[in-house]
């Protein structure tokens, strides 16, 4: 698919907008809500958390062209590392001269737990449990009339004795939460069954809560890069090798997963999505999965770079936070995606696409010299440079490979007189 967007990132912060602006269709007070700063009101803040202060302003990167299952999407990305942004930009690029990414999301299952303590017969504890399942099941499902008109909602159970010193029972519920992200939900449903159960049986509940390890909402993706654009076959054999060692040594895998992280997360707070859950059930996932690393390499036969993510994922479409900041709404509307499988979708892409783009990096000329690159630029416009001040400025303290900020303020000092 030819890139349209193609020079996206040598424009101005306003005309970027524009440009997306128009092919998002947003209102000019849209436009003028996401240009200007602040726009989250302090006592606005106040209502969502506590004990606030003020509020924090964090720059929001697009990824134009961003090609999944055939469709065309602007990434919104909110993050404080320089790279990120233009590492998935530069990964959608290759990756779209082989169709782009391709990704698939399972049903949106979650699990509910609630402990059970002090229990002098487990066995028999859990004997009792099975035996009104379908009571269980029922009441759980009467507390989201939603998700039972969708046919959605708790549909299984699971027990089981824990191995921890006082041998807890485990009764699990398994919900479908469809396009919520579920917690609110599946946390409902556990408080309520918890007291069901202590009615019907002498037992004693602890915690009931949902898990935020996923394995059963899991999205694939896919994506082929190939290997005459990112510096020949030797790169993406060192690729592939980059992601044998993730597998095996969890030192390694930490970081290599942390890449993925930073696509992912960067998405989710431009959303308001709660990334920390993300974060957890990633890095829970091997436990399950049995695989380090979230992500796999190898070659096709035309030895070009084959690259594919697995990755539990449970994000939503309804409820959540991210109505009541504007912002983050009017980003979402720019994302433009139907349901939480399609989020899942570009979100699992965006983890590859960024991991992809780290390991060409580290397996060729390294990070620090693109890092570098964009460090002196912020380091320019840190001590007041503006426009093509902020380049000539960072060129030539990577020339003197002296990126510092007295270098940049006297170089700013200097080019400020002349002019
Ligand atoms: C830095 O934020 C992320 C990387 O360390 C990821 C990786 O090493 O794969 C570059």
């Amino acid at each position: 698919m030819p890139n349209r967007f193609s020079g996206f990132y040598k424009l101005t912060p306003k005309e970027r907008l524009l440009i997306v602006a128009k092919e998002a269709n947003l209102s000019s007070e849209e436009v003028d809500e996401l240009y200007k700063t602040g726009s989250l009101d302090t006592d606005l803040a106040g209502k969502l958390v506590e004990n606030v202060i003020s509020t924090l302003e964090i720059p929001v990167g697009i990824v134009p062209n961003f090609i999944v299952n055939g469709k065309s999407y602007f990434v919104p990305m909110a993050i404080e590392e320089a790279s990120v942004v233009a590492a998935c930009s530069n990964s959608s690029r290759i990756a779209n001269e082989s169709g782009g990414f391709i990704a698939e999301s399972s049903d949106p299952v979650m699990i509910g737990q609630i402990q059970l303590i002090n229990v002098n017969d487990p066995e028999r504890t859990i004997d009792d449990i099975q035996k009104v399942r379908e009571e269980i099941l029922n009441v759980a499902n009467s507390r989201s009339r939603t998700l039972k008109k969708l046919n959605a909602g708790a549909k299984d159970i699971r027990t089981r004795v824990l191995n921890d010193p006082g041998r807890s029972v485990l009764l699990e519920i398994y919900v479908d939460v469809r396009d919520a992200m579920g917690a609110n939900i599946i946390n409902s449903m556990c408080e309520s069954v918890a007291s069901f159960l202590m009615g019907q049986f002498n037992i004693e509940t602890n915690l009931r809560i949902l898990s935020n390890l996923t394995p059963n909402r899991v999205t694939k993706s896919r994506a082929v890069f190939k290997s005459d654009m990112i510096g020949g076959s030797e790169v993406s054999k060192r690729i592939v090798k980059a992601f044998e060692m993730a597998n095996v040594d969890p030192f390694r895998a930490a970081t290599h997963n942390k890449g993925i992280m930073n696509g992912i997360d960067a998405v989710l707070l431009a959303t308001l999505n709660d990334w920390r859950a993300a974060e957890a059930n990633a890095h829970t996932y091997y436990h399950v999965s049995g695989n380090l690393s979230l992500s796999k390499y190898y070659l096709d036969d035309s030895e070009n770079l084959v690259g594919e993510i697995e990755i539990p994922l449970a994000v939503g479409t309804v409820g959540g936070s991210t109505n009541s900041v504007r912002k983050a709404a009017i980003f979402r509307k720019i994302l433009n995606i139907g349901d939480s499988r399609e989020f899942s979708n570009v979100l699992a892409s965006i983890g590859l696409a960024q991991n992809f783009a780290a390991l060409r990096a580290l397996c060729s000329e390294g990070i620090q010299e693109g890092h570098m690159r964009l460090h002196a630029r912020s380091i320019a416009a840190s001590v007041g440079a503006t426009g093509e001040m902020i380049e000539a400025i960072s060129k030539i303290m990577i020339e003197e490979k002296d990126i510092s900020m007295s270098r940049a303020a006297s170089l700013y000092d200097e080019m400020r007189k002349k002019n």
